[in-house]
């Protein structure tokens, strides 16, 4: 099959938690190899048992026949997991980020991957609601220029959309870098300003700061509203039940990120979210390892895709 050109020969995932690891998988079952870096061999291990055991990881893959075992050994064969970032970034052309959604961490990250990188790699971050401006205030202008958001899914693996984030510094070359793996990937990309929670989680969040506040009104329970926008809307998910899939710490953190960029009352943290996060409950475990539950096992009840 002809890629386009564009397209790198290996990607350097940097984050390898539940959207790196599972972003990894996507990549390397593209073809290209993955230098995944994670702060221990524990988060290494436990990125790799996702993809090997997760819910759309390889071996459901086999048992389902979508592909051979030869083919989930091969992926599994192309990506090389370190806790060294010198390691993960030598020599790389394309740095994806997936770390952890904090600020500071990410302009830390970038720093040295401006340093231990090719001068001319694409910077990616898949950050959902933080500023790619603001993570490049940490770069030289050659820097910024190079950095964009390549902004994903949950789950990576089936959904079709990648974000682009462009800054007034980013290049076109960068963005048709991305473009064009996000094709190669089997995704379609859209293109947008880095404006706070861009396209996608400014108005994904809305409807579940909305429908959080139907909740703490009593004007219907989680699954009536779930059932509701699912049945009214035709969307896939409701919007708890879709919190409960991307992780209530992580809607918490988006959330807290919207606000402090926009001072805007809707994206103040609901706080039952707050509650659930407090005690534990930081989504549906299928997804969430270690998790109590999400805001269907906190009601006890069953989830409409459980029916
Ligand atoms: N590759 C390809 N296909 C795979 C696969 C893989 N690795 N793993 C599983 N599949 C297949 C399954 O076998 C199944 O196909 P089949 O029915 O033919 O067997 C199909 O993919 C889907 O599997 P499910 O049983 O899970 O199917 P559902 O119909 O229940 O769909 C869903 C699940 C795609 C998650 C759907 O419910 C959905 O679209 N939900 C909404 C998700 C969403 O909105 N995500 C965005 C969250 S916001 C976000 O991520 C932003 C961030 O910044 C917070």
């Amino acid at each position: 099959m002809q890629y386009p050109e564009k397209t790198p020969d290996r990607v350097t995932v940097l984050g390898f938690g539940i959207m790196g690891a599972q972003i990894s998988q996507l990549v390397a079952a593209s073809g290209i190899r993955v230098s995944a870096f994670d702060l221990s061999e524990d988060l290494l291990s436990r990125g790799l048992d996702l993809i090997k055991n997760g819910k759309y990881g390889l071996e459901s893959s086999v048992s389902k026949s979508r592909i051979t075992r030869g083919a989930a050994d091969e992926i599994l064969s192309r990506i090389s997991t370190t806790t060294s970032l010198e390691n993960a970034l030598d020599h790389a052309q394309f740095v994806l980020e997936a770390a952890v959604e904090n600020l500071p961490v990410k302009m830390k990250i970038f720093r040295n991957a401006t340093r231990l990188a090719e001068p001319s790699a694409v910077l990616a971050t898949n950050t959902s609601t933080l500023s790619i401006s603001q993570i490049g205030a940490a770069l030289e202008p050659k820097g910024r220029s190079r950095l964009a958001g390549m902004h994903f899914f949950n789950p990576p693996q089936l959904m079709k959309l990648v974000e682009v984030v462009k800054t007034k510094q980013t290049s076109e070359d960068t963005i048709s870098s991305i473009n064009a793996l996000a094709s190669r990937l089997g995704k379609t990309p859209v293109v947008v300003k880095d404006y706070p929670g861009f396209v996608a989680n400014r108005i994904g969040i809305s409807v579940f700061a909305e429908a959080s506040k139907l909740l703490e009104k009593g004007v219907a329970g989680v699954r009536d509203i779930d059932v509701t926008m699912r049945l009214g809307y035709g969307y896939p998910m409701g919007p708890f039940e879709l919190g409960d899939l991307v992780g209530l710490d992580a809607r918490l953190r988006n959330m807290k990120a919207l606000y402090d960029q926009t001072k805007d009352p809707r994206f103040r943290p609901p706080k039952l979210l707050r509650k659930l996060v407090r005690q534990g409950y930081l989504g549906d475990p299928k997804s969430k390892p270690g998790s109590l539950g999400g805001y269907y096992e906190y009601f006890n009840l069953q989830r409409p895709s459980e029916r």
